[in-house]
């Protein structure tokens, strides 16, 4: 099974955990592509649902596939969000925005009761760190922000290469806020919760990847099947 259906398997065991009336977080990346479009099919088999995307990129995907949507200043809850991830720790302590949409997935994941991760099993890790952390950043004063963020790595024991991601164009990727992304190598991070909260500290952070104490649960996909944690 190659790794795109190993996705599409933790997409579809997450999907039984949804159910009728709920309203949905929806994640974005490629994991979270095939839980849009598996419950597209379920909606129009007639499961009635909302959700919110955490991303442009997902607002079109939903809407291609028949997902009805709202937004976050018109429901007050979200019951489920189904979101992948870049890295999982034991904790389910995870680094997401490889693709991008890091600001919105925390808003929305924050307003869940309940995050299932999805992925395949190449994302769970002991240490977050081997992906590179990415920090949304306001473009202006980028230097002065750029110099404190490497002050919180030092503080939090890390440190590593910073690049600002380019998109495939060549030109800076821009994010669906507006804002730049800067990416950290920092190949392994002590610990994810001290430098979460060093890093929402800094004016011109507008978010950073890690995402801490949001996650309830991991659909895992591999070559011997299905692993749920929770
Ligand atoms: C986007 C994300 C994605 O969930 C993460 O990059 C995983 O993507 P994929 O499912 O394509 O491996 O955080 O901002």
């Amino acid at each position: 099974m190659n790794m795109d259906q190993l996705k599409r398997q933790a997409a579809a065991r997450a999907l039984e955990e949804v159910r009728d009336g709920m309203q949905l977080g929806l994640g974005t990346g490629s994991t979270a592509k095939h839980f849009v479009e598996l419950l597209g099919e379920r909606v129009a088999a007639g499961l009635k649902v909302i959700g919110v995307p955490t991303s442009e990129t997902t607002r079109l995907d939903a809407e291609r596939c028949g997902v009805k949507l709202t937004t976050l200043d018109e429901i007050d809850h979200l019951d489920l969000t189904v979101d992948g991830a870049d890295e999982i720790d034991p904790e389910f302590n995870l680094i997401k925005g490889g693709g991008g949409a890091l600001l919105r997935e925390k808003i929305v994941a924050a307003a869940s009761d309940r995050m299932i991760v999805i992925a395949d099993d190449s994302k769970w890790v002991p240490t977050l760190g081997k992906f590179p952390l990415p920090v949304e950043v306001i473009p202006f004063g980028l230097g002065a922000t750029r110099r404190a963020i490497e002050t919180a790595f030092a503080e939090c024991g890390v440190s590593g290469q910073m690049a600002v991601r380019k998109a495939k164009d060549g030109h800076v990727f821009v994010t669906d806020g507006g804002h730049w992304i800067v990416d950290a190598q920092l190949g392994s991070i002590v610990d994810p919760p001290a430098l979460a909260k060093a890093l929402s500290a800094i004016p011109g952070v507008v978010e950073h990847g890690l995402f801490i104490g949001l996650a309830s649960s991991a659909v895992l996909a591999g070559g011997e099947g299905i692993r749920v944690i929770e």
